[in-house]
């Protein structure tokens, strides 16, 4: 007699739904699920932010270190006064000038915030997405949401559902879709010491539009153990390698070798190319970055040639991102 083997195929989870389905992600998270969020800058990975259990998800989904902090992010402003001990000044400026929008404020947070989403830190990373369906679902829950990037950590930020789905869709049971996002970097992250700001991450907004109401600020160093670890050498990363320089002079080195291109707006004729604004407009070129980045990771290249992009705007951001990619 002969016995028949059994084979069983590795048991494969299934992939997150794609929905607008509010009221499934207000129930997910109401039992302290993660749910993926658009927001108007990236998808975010959302959970309670007072429940240590699902920050702990968190954390774990994305591969991210525990000492890399969370964003906490409120339905709208007056919000903060519920989570946060104290707001100088010049954070109520930023606020009501900027929220709901693109900005994070670090401020002094109080002990309803468990230690965990803020890596022990005293200060919490506080935002107010601009964007419909976030706020729509921020309104239903009567606790704000702890959301980093919906990546896995270190790679590039998804700025679409599939993005998400593609990386994240069998750790996570839903993703709320909210269409791609507009502003497509991260939110600025801004911080006080002795009262004075200081930005601690470039993004949406720009330190023009931030200068024009609270005047100069600082832009914090990155170091090996910086304030916000996004601020990180590498990071951002696509799987290929990456590098950033004069994009002609490195096609022309170039010998056997297939590469892809992400230019700022010119056109390199290259077969495999991206432009980020053919009319060089950095908000386009911001919209479209992570896409691009991820579009050329994709294809059948060897290695991505790029180039900054001009210092104004929210070039400067992507500027940041690129250095980053190509750490
Ligand atoms: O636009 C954004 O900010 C997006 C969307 C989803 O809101 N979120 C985002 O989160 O970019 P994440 O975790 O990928 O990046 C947040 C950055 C990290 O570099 C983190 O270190 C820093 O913010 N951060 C958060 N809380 C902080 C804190 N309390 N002190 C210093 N840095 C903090
Ligand atoms: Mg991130």
């Amino acid at each position: 007699m002969t016995t028949k083997a059994v084979t069983c195929a590795p048991e494969l989870s299934p992939l997150a739904e794609i929905g607008t389905d509010i009221a499934k992600a207000v129930s997910l998270l109401e039992k302290g699920q993660l749910v993926a969020i658009p927001t108007e800058t990236v998808y975010g990975l959302a959970g309670n932010a007072l429940n240590e259990h699902a920050v702990a998800t968190i954390f774990q989904v994305k591969n991210r270190p525990t000492f890399d902090p969370l964003i906490v992010h409120l339905s709208d402003k007056d919000q903060l006064a519920v989570y946060a001990t104290e707001i100088p000044p010049k954070a109520e400026r930023l606020m009501d000038r900027f929220w709901p929008g693109p900005l994070t404020l670090l401020l002094p947070k109080k002990s309803i915030i468990p230690d965990l989403v803020t890596s022990g830190l005293e200060r919490a990373g506080f935002r107010c997405p601009n964007h419909t369906l976030a706020h729509q679902l921020l309104s239903r829950l009567n606790f704000p949401l702890a959301a980093p990037s919906a990546n896995p950590f270190g790679y590039i930020s998804p700025t679409e559902a599939i993005h998400v789905e593609n990386q994240l869709g069998d750790r996570i049971d839903y993703i709320l879709d909210g269409g791609p996002c507009t502003v497509g970097v991260e939110s600025t992250i801004i911080g006080f010491e002795s009262g004075e700001p200081i930005v601690y991450r470039l993004g949406g907004i720009s330190l023009e539009e931030i200068e024009s109401v609270i005047g100069n600020i600082k832009i914090g160093s990155s170091t090996s153990k910086p304030a916000a670890p996004g601020q990180l050498e590498s990071h951002y990363a696509p799987k290929k390698k990456m590098i950033l320089g004069d994009v002609r002079a490195l096609m022309q080195q170039t010998k056997n070798q297939s590469y892809g291109i992400l230019s700022f707006d010119t056109d390199y004729r290259a077969s495999v190319q991206r432009i980020l604004s053919p009319s060089g407009d950095t908000t386009e070129a911001a919209r479209n970055l992570f896409r691009y980045m991820r579009e050329l990771d994709s294809e059948s290249v060897s290695v991505i040639f790029c180039e900054k992009v001009p210092d104004e705007g929210l070039g400067r951001a992507i500027n940041d991102r690129l250095k980053r990619a190509c750490a």
